[in-house]
């Protein structure tokens, strides 16, 4: 590569490191369009762009790199990039719900699906996994992170990069991945998007670097970078994080692209004059790949006279950049993957949409069930009421390639599964009526069971739909109250890409069952929770609050000096931190998620309590399934260090595992501790193990467990304690 370097001419480097929509693009050449005017790019410039955005389909893709080839000079292929985040054409549940399976191998099998159809579709790159942490609701992107805990977003970071890319080489069903958004785009001052990040740097390499880290040790090919200031300067043009953080110290050597327009947006923030000297610092900071806002094609207008650091910056990226597409094989076959015949075999194959509908499955959350009114039985006369009972709109945002009018509705799978079925709108998503409720109130009088499908349409999560209220629309709530005042059983499935304040919904519901965003097959997965074909075991991937005032509320908060303590009133003590009108407990704690079996934990045992290094604790715990049905939970471990350096959260996840266990069956579940999680970060941002007393906790949910001490001792002679 570095010799094709040396034959390009610095108007072509430039033009590597140009990325453009496909608005530039018409279906088989290149076009002048509005803002290439505004931008005074010439139809010579698009030629040179290195890299597209958003364009796919086999056909399509074929006629453009032809086109584009052609007026090439030295013939280097273009990259066509896209967002292909939980699916391409059969769409899986949104990626939170995906986190929420706990199964890396969802996640993986998701991955893969989705490389598989947007390669043949002739995609090289997915701006895909966001591994950003996330714990404030309000915020619409938590839908595409997998939640609030460092550890199991490692976990999925990890099963999505390789899911993308495959195990060893990156062959034609197989994609580069882009990490994205570095860094700590997740944690935007109260939820509003695009705002301010502003945290420790403790705090951030101790919570929020450990995805990043993940995807990268995985060998993610990009990584993107955030919109958001950290540190006191955006992270695009931010050299201690690009170059530093993320170069030096994580390693990653691949190529880093800006997010859409964010070199253009520093001249915003106020760090840069003008978009030239925009283009400098992202330069310096290290990006690659300049997603349109046009700030290096500045470099074409002073080509001439581009001093030394700048050219060889440039001569670096471009290097990178080339050597993506050597890695993808552009340079033996500029057409890789791209296949009409492969299109049409595996494109929503039913294979495909299997997979889909098993990751449904295996996320949809059991928040409720009162008296076991779930799962139904099929001579229920069922009316199933709502703005989401008759609906394809259950695809969940960043899904532009999916067709919600393929997909089927949860009244058409419901109706094949069980006989009598009726079905009304009851209100729609924000606004109701006298007229659906009445039509509404008639079918649910005559049913046994009333489904109510609520919930908030795709468009309302994901970028852009940061919201202050999460709660259901009154329109909605007013339709729940009216249900419930009929006293039949009332089970509610709730459609979201967010945490919501469900207060108001689980207290009227005698069910409650979280669909979250659930896909081309989630219809049909949904159908086989409420009728018990299938025995739901989704686990909440993030806290849901009783009120939206709780929020940042999530289980791994920093212990404080005046914790609450459950036994003393108001009066007895006041000061402690808590507040005045609300708990301070969450209304379903991270990790939560019924089943229709009936488990318990039982028996922690660890074979000694005393760690050292290089050494290991077994623990054990059974796992009792006291019911008929089998089904499958989640044990999760958790750790407290008594005393640390820095101050410790009161639990973290160190491991987990997903388990079936057969009817009335028990199943051992076990735990090798390594002095390595038990690490912390210090006050000099390393992190290191101390020697001291930890907490190693069980359960089947964070608010759930029982605990075992151990103590982590460098020197100390082994004993039984
Ligand atoms: C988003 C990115 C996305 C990019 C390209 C941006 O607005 O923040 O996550 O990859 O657009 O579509």
């Amino acid at each position: 590569m570095k010799r094709l370097l040396q034959r390009m001419t610095t108007e072509e480097k430039i033009g590597q490191l140009l990325q453009l929509s496909a608005d530039f693009f018409a279906d088989n050449q290149a076009v002048i369009t509005g803002p290439m005017k505004a931008h005074k790019l010439t139809i010579e410039t698009v030629y040179n762009a290195g890299s597209v955005l958003g364009i796919s389909g086999a056909a399509r893709v074929r006629k453009i790199q032809t086109d584009y080839l052609a007026h090439s000079r030295l013939k280097i292929p273009l990259l066509f990039m896209a967002d292909v985040v939980h699916g391409y054409r059969t769409i899986f549940p949104i990626p939170l719900a995906l986190g929420g399976s706990f199964s890396p191998q969802v996640m993986q099998q998701a991955a893969e699906v989705a490389a598989a159809e947007s390669a043949a579709g002739g995609v090289h790159v997915t701006f895909a996994p966001m591994v950003d942490l996330v714990r404030d609701p309000r915020w619409g992107r938590v839908m595409e992170s997998t939640g609030e805990d460092p550890y199991l977003n490692s976990v999925m970071a990890k099963a999505a990069v390789t899911g993308f890319q495959g195990l060893e080489t990156l062959d034609q069903d197989h994609i580069a991945a882009c990490v994205k958004h570095f860094a700590a785009y997740g944690a935007p001052e109260a939820g509003r998007e695009y705002n301010t990040v502003d945290i420790s740097e403790w705090r951030f390499r101790e919570q929020y670097l450990p995805a990043y880290a993940a995807a990268i040790e995985s060998q993610a090919l990009l990584v993107m970078t955030s919109f958001n200031t950290l540190f006191g300067v955006p992270a695009t043009a931010n050299q201690r994080l690009m170059r530093q953080i993320l170069r030096d110290e994580l390693q990653f050597n691949g190529v880093l692209i800006s997010d859409w327009d964010a070199i253009g947006e520093l001249v915003h923030h106020g760090v840069a004059g003008d978009l030239s000297a925009a283009a400098d610092l992202a330069l310096k900071a290290g990006v690659d790949i300049d997603m349109m806002s046009f700030a290096y094609a500045k470099y074409l207008e002073r080509v001439s006279k581009l001093d030394q650091q700048t050219a060889q910056l440039i001569d670096e990226s471009v290097l990178r950049i080339l050597e993506l597409k050597q890695t993808l094989g552009l340079f033996d076959d500029p057409y890789r993957g791209i296949s009409e015949d492969r299109e049409q075999k595996i494109i929503q194959s039913e294979a495909n949409l299997h997979a889909a509908q098993i990751a449904a499955e295996q996320s949809i959350v059991l928040l409720k069930n009162r008296q076991q009114v779930l799962p139904i039985t099929p001579e229920k006369r069922i009316a199933l009421i709502g703005p989401l009972a008759d609906t394809g709109d259950i695809l969940g945002s960043w899904s532009w390639s999916g067709k919600a009018e393929e997909t089927p509705h949860l009244r058409t799978t419901l109706e094949q599964a069980v006989a009598h079925v009726q079905v009304a709108r009851g209100s729609d998503y924000h606004m109701g009526n006298d007229a659906l409720l009445h039509e509404a109130e008639a079918i649910a009088r005559d049913a046994d069971l009333i489904i109510a499908a609520v919930g908030l349409p795709s468009d309302e999560s994901g970028e852009a739909t940061s919201m202050t209220d999460i709660r259901l629309p009154e329109s909605q709530r007013k339709l729940l109250r009216l249900l419930a005042s009929l006293g039949k059983p009332l089970v509610t499935v709730v459609f979201t890409g967010r945490p919501m304040d469900l207060t108001e919904v689980d207290a009227l519901s005698d069910a409650v069952l979280l669909a979250w965003f659930p896909g081309s097959r989630g219809a049909q997965a949904l159908t086989n929770v409420l009728t018990g074909v299938v025995n739901p075991s989704g686990k909440l991937p993030m806290t849901f609050p009783r009120s939206v005032g709780q929020v940042p509320l999530y289980y791994n908060y920093y212990r404080t000096g005046r914790p609450i303590n459950h036994d003393q009133t108001d009066d007895e003590n006041k000061y402690l931190s808590k507040y005045i009108d609300e708990s301070n407990d969450p209304l379903y704690p991270f990790g939560f998620g019924l089943s229709y079996a009936d488990f318990e934990l039982s028996d922690l045992t660890t074979d000694t309590a005393i760690l050292k290094p290089e050494s290991t604790v077994n623990l054990q715990v059974r796992v009792v399934n006291h019911s008929n049905v089998p089904g499958q939970t989640v044990v999760q471990w958790y750790i407290h260090q008594e005393v640390g350096e820095t101050v410790r959260p009161v639990k973290q996840l160190i491991s987990f595992e997903k388990v079936m266990v057969p009817a009335q069956g028990i199943v051992t579940c076990s735990l090798a501790l390594t002095p390595d999680m038990l690490a912390s970060m210090h006050m000099n941002l390393t992190e290191s193990t101390d020697e001291g007393n930890y907490q190693i906790m069980v359960g089947l949910n964070a608010d759930d467990i029982q605990q075992q001490e151990i103590q982590y001792a460098e020197n100390k002679e082994e004993h039984n304690a």
